[in-house]
Parts: C-alpha cells; sequence; structure tokens
C-alpha cells in the first residue's frame, strides 16, 4: 500500500514526480504529497484524497526542483487528512513511507522532548534521523542509525535539506526499485511507477539501504556492507498502462479482455499439442499436496482450484488465507509445494508465506500477474499470469487468468499422476482451448444483467449461494458487491444456509444463486426453494438447462454459456463481475477506486 517516487537529477522534477504517482495511485488514494529540495531548503504540498487534488493545490501553489520525493497515502496510522499526508517533514529531513513502524509508540516515547504534528507511524522517521543529524552524524551515517530504530515495514524516501542532493532509499518487507537514468537517479515503489523514467532497473533486496545522487547510487545490506546488485532491464511496452479505451472503467475495460486474457494464460501452459515448459517447471508426481496461499479474491481462485486438482487430479490441497497461514504454526511436509497465488506479487501477507515456508524447506512456486515482482523472483518457481495490467482496484482479469492457469495445471498434474487417462486428458485440453469463446459468450449477459442490478442496487444486504466449485464463486460475486458498490453481501455454500445464515433471510431480500446444471443443481435447488420460501427475491445465474429446470422460481434468470462441470466457475465468474459493475454503476459509486481500497496490499 501507498506508492512512493523519487527523482534526483538535474532537471525540475515536479511534474515528472506526478506522473509516477498517477502509475502508483492504486496503491492508495487517501492523500498525496511531494517534497523538493530547490536551493532553498525541503518544500512541500499535499492534499487530501486523490491525486487530482494535489495537482490543484501545485497550480495554486507551485514547488519545483531538481530533487524530490512523492507520495500517494492508503492510511493505516491516522485518518486520511491533509496533516497526515505524507511527506512528513522533522528539522531538516522529509520522509516517504510504506509500510508500518511498529515499534512508532516506543520510539515516540524515547523522543519526548519532540514535537509531534501527525497521528502517523512515520513521523518517527523523520524525528530520529533528524536527532542523529542534530547529534553530528553525516546524513549517511544518520539514515544508516535511523533504519537500525525501527521494527516493521519500510520502504522510505527520504531527503535532507543540506548542501548535496541526495536520496536516501531503504526497504524491508516492503518493496523498492531504484531507477537508473543518464545524470539522473530514480526511486519508486515499483518499474509501472519508473515506467516513464527507466527502464533499468535494480531491485532492492531485504535489509538493504541505498543513496541515490545525480552521479550514481550506492547500495548497502543490513550491515552497512557495500552490496551489487542486479540491473534488470524492463522490457519495453512491458510496463504501458494502457488506457480506458471505449470503456467508461478499468473495471469493466478489464472484464471484456478476458477473452483474449484467458487466452493469453493458457498459451504460457498449453502448447498446441502439449503442456509448455512453463507449466513442466512443477513435478506433480514429486509431491502428494499442493499449499495455496493468498489472500481476497486470489485466494477464491485456490479455493476453485481445490476442487480441480482434488477431483481431476487426485492431489490433496489445502487452501489457506495467507493473513492466518504463518502465525497458526501449520504442520508442513517437505514433500508439499507451495503455491502462492498473487496478482501483485507483492501482497504482504502472501509475501511472507512464502519466505516462511521457503524457510521450512518447502519447495515454492508463485503465480503471479507482475512477474518483476518480489513474490516471482523469491519463489524457487515463478509462473505468468499474463493478465496484462490491471488498473481497476477490484480484480476481474487476474481471478480468471488465476483460474485458467490453475484448471490448466489441475489437467497437468492429472497427466503427470496418470489419475485419468490419456482420452481424459484430452477432453479437458479441449475444454479448455474453448474457454475463450465460452468467456465471449458469457459477456453477452451484459445488458441483461445490467437490469438486473437495477433492481439490485437499492438493497441494503445480498447473499450469493453456490455449492462445489461454484462456493467460491459465490464468495468471489460478494466480495466484488461489497467492494464496488457498498451493498452489505455474503457468500454461502448453499447447504450452510440453514446453519444460522437464514434467520437474516426476510422479505425480499436479494439470494443471487450461482446454479449451472451440474449433478449438484437439484441441491442447490432444495436450498433455494428454502430461502425463496422465506420471502427471498431469488436471481437465478445458471445455464439453458438450469433455466428450464428452475427458471419459474426466480425474481430473474440470466442464462450463461453452458460448459461441462470442468469450466462452469470460469463462466460463472463473468456473471458476478457483471453484476457488481452494473449494480455500482447503478448506484453512481467510484468503480475503479472504490473508497477504502488500495489494489497492492503491502502492509500486515
Ligand atoms: C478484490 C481484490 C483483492 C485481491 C487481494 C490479493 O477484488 O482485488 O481481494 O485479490 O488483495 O491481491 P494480490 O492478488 O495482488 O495478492
Amino acid at each position: 500500500m501507498c506508492g512512493i517516487v523519487g527523482i534526483v537529477g538535474t532537471e525540475k522534477v515536479t511534474d515528472r514526480l506526478i506522473d509516477g504517482l498517477k502509475r502508483l495511485e492504486y496503491r492508495g488514494y487517501d492523500s498525496a504529497g511531494v517534497a523538493v529540495l530547490n536551493g532553498s531548503g525541503l518544500k512541500r504540498a499535499r492534499a487530501k484524497g486523490k491525486i487530482a487534488s494535489l495537482v490543484d493545490a501545485l497550480e495554486k501553489d507551485p514547488i519545483d526542483g531538481h530533487a524530490g520525493i512523492a507520495h500517494t497515502r492508503w492510511a493505516t496510522h491516522g485518518k486520511p487528512n491533509i496533516n497526515n499526508a505524507h511527506p512528513h517533514f522533522a528539522g531538516k529531513v522529509g520522509v516517504v513511507h510504506n509500510g508500518i513502524i511498529e515499534n512508532y509508540q516506543d520510539i515516540r516515547r524515547e523522543l519526548n522532548g519532540r514535537n509531534f504534528s501527525t497521528d502517523t507511524d512515520t513521523e518517527v522517521i523523520a524525528h530520529v534521523m533528524d536527532e542523529a543529524l542534530k547529534s553530528g552524524l553525516t546524513s549517511k551515517e544518520a539514515f544508516s542509525q535511523t533504519l537500525k530504530k525501527l521494527r516493521g515495514a519500510y520502504a522510505l524516501g527520504i531527503m535532507v535539506d543540506d548542501e548535496k542532493d541526495e536520496i536516501f532509499a531503504a526497504r524491508a518487507g516492503s518493496p523498492l526499485a531504484i531507477g537508473i537514468g543518464n545524470g539522473e537517479m530514480y526511486l519508486g515503489s515499483d518499474a509501472l511507477a519508473l515506467a516513464q523514467l527507466s527502464r533499468e532497473l535494480i531491485y532492492l533486496e531485504e535489509g538493504d539501504w541505498a543513496v541515490l545522487s545525480p552521479a550514481g547510487y550506492e547500495i548497502f545490506d543490513e550491515n552497512d556492507q557495500p552490496v551489487k546488485r542486479d540491473v534488470t532491464v524492463i522490457q519495453a511496452g512491458a510496463m504501458s498502462a494502457s488506457d480506458k479505451g471505449e470503456y467508461e472503467h478499468y473495471m469493466l475495460k478489464e472484464i471484456h479482455e478476458q477473452p483474449i486474457t484467458v487466452n493469453a494464460t493458457l498459451k504460457a501452459y498449453l502448447g498446441a499439442d502439449d503442456f509448455t515448459e512453463t507449466a513442466r517447471k512443477i513435478d506433480f508426481t514429486a509431491i502428494d499436496r499442493l499449499v495455496i496461499i493468498a489472500c481476497g479474491t486470489a485466494s477464491y481462485a485456490g479455493e476453485v482450484a481445490k476442487y480441480w486438482f482434488e477431483q481431476i487430479a487426485g492431489l490433496a490441497v489445502d487452501v489457506d488465507i495467507a493473513s492466518e497461514f504463518r502465525y497458526r504454526q501449520p504442520v508442513l511436509s517437505k514433500n508439499s509445494l507451495f503455491v502462492a497465488v498473487s496478482q501483485s506479487g507483492e501482497t504482504a501477507d502472501t509475501l511472507a508465506a512464502l519466505r516462511y515456508c521457503k524457510q521450512a524447506g518447502i519447495p515454492t512456486a508463485a503465480l503471479v500477474n507482475v512477474m518483476t515482482s518480489t513474490m516471482a523472483r523469491e519463489a524457487d518457481i515463478a509462473l505468468p499470469l499474463n493478465a496484462g495490467p490491471e488498473i481497476g482496484v477490484a480484480s476481474t482479469k487476474a481471478f480468471t487468468s488465476q483460474l485458467t492457469a490453475l484448471a490448466t495445471l489441475a489437467v497437468l498434474a492429472a497427466s503427470q499422476r496418470a489419475a485419468i487417462d490419456e482420452d481424459g486428458i484430452a477432453k479437458l485440453t479441449e475444454q479448455l482451448s474453448s474457454l475463450s469463446n465460452l468467456v465471449s459468450k458469457a459477456l453477452t449477459t451484459s445488458a441483461d444483467i445490467a437490469k438486473l442490478a437495477e433492481a439490485l442496487a437499492p438493497a441494503k444486504h445480498a447473499f450469493f449461494l453456490g455449492r462445489g466449485a461454484m462456493t467460491p464463486v459465490a464468495f468471489e460475486g460478494a466480495l466484488k458487491l461489497k467492494e464496488i458498490s457498498y451493498i452489505h453481501a455474503e457468500g454461502y455454500a448453499a447447504g450452510e444456509l440453514k446453519h444460522g445464515p437464514i434467520a437474516l433471510i426476510e422479505q425480499d431480500v436479494p439470494v443471487i444463486v450461482i446454479a449451472p446444471h451440474d449433478e449438484l443443481f437439484e441441491k442447490t435447488v432444495s436450498n433455494m426453494q428454502e430461502v425463496a420460501a422465506r420471502g427471498a427475491r431469488i436471481y437465478l445465474f445458471t445455464d439453458e438447462d438450469g433455466a428450464k429446470a428452475a427458471g419459474h422460481m426466480a425474481h430473474s434468470v440470466i442464462v450463461l454459456p453452458k460448459t461441462g462441470k470442468f469450466l462452469a466457475p470460469l463462466v460463472q465468474t463473468i456473471g458476478v463481475q457483471l453484476l457488481a459493475y452494473h449494480t455500482a454503476t447503478a448506484l453512481g459509486t467510484d468503480v475503479d477506486q472504490p473508497r477504502n481500497l488500495a489494489k497492492s496490499v503491502t502492509v500486515e
């Protein structure tokens, strides 16, 4: 969370810092700020809300210089107001920070002679460094000493009001990259931030800190020893944040891109004749369990995959929420493969779980959309999603790409483990090849779903029900609806409802039932009857056969393309994505940047 950009060079920096911040707005948009060094000290501009507000502030009161740091905030400590917006200043020091300083209360107590002007954890960093400078240390010494006092997670950009144009940077737990320029150096939370500035990047490693100046850079490890880190050259175009094109929102564009993106994913794992080298990096005969760890939407992809791997390949799967995983002392076996699933590849909890498994000697894989991400670099095996940049904060195309990759790997596992015969494998791969068409057809339900969404929009609560692999799709439907329309929604396994939640069903409460016509259909219909009998308004997402069999019981029916059981979760997902989107637009919410959210969750 929070995005950081920095530039130190010879040309003016403010406009370029703002450009970098705009690319990082997906990491948070509670407030934004910029600080520059311009020969007459440190100057800053800050604004509450999105970067557009900072641009307005800068228009009224411009600042510029040859060195600057900038920040877009997702609030952790302290309200999202202008006072808590970064950069934070203390004496000669200005700081931008992504992460959480866990011992900030202790540090505040230690520095009890100092005046703190914000409610943030970050401000202590500026005070600690300023104190160190006052004790006579050089900026470099003061920075190194400051880092030793901090506990928690940080990516830092710091400037000091002295005679030198320098930016001090450090990374512990939160990602940070250095960009190399010609007579300039850059700092950014990720490659996207630096896309317009540099293609030659150095990803700082855990505990690294660096000093950037127009002349170049120095990197030190956590023991203050000078170190060399590899320079990664980012391919041209790889980081282009695409525009919205003909679509009103990024989310809608990304929903409609899915026929293409699922194909791009599929190609990474399945060639014309066989599984690809990328897929074969995993030997499913060498393991007896998959441990899939992820957060939010990505964890629901893992939950769907559990059905696939267990049913198709006979391979046991545990799915765990990353934020819980390492704290419950999981019993791990060396015969397991740990798979982190993550769009960003930077989610703090998922990354921590990956490191936990690596430390325990468990083989690790990371299924990620950003192949330059920390997870891709740290896992034993990096597996791509190839969904292209996902800008909408609510994940859509990355989710279907996660599903596509995991479905294909489940078939590979079945083949390697001889869980089904060659005929069976051929049938499943044939179905995978038809996926893009099925997704295209599913998208044609958009207008019908928009009508249904008009009826759903006034609701205060909604329930999503599914059975089997449709259960995680129900979870995902509920998550999408709540995060962008702010309607309270819960997903349940249809059979679980009567064990408590059915108490919430009353007249006209919307219940979205996801039930393609499979072997569990009749059971789901029974659960549908149970809620209908209590006055629920049923919206049935199904296929043609399901609509014939049970359409009469529903207030509205959405008929998605008929598939085999295997691909039904992917196709039904399109329906719930469109439902969330159209409901949110009917309510006029900020679809691409919903309140309180950030796309990349880099704090615990
Ligand atoms: C919901 C959503 C989140 C992410 C979660 C994990 O629409 O996008 O629930 O899925 O924060 O993020 P990644 O996949 O980047 O690890």
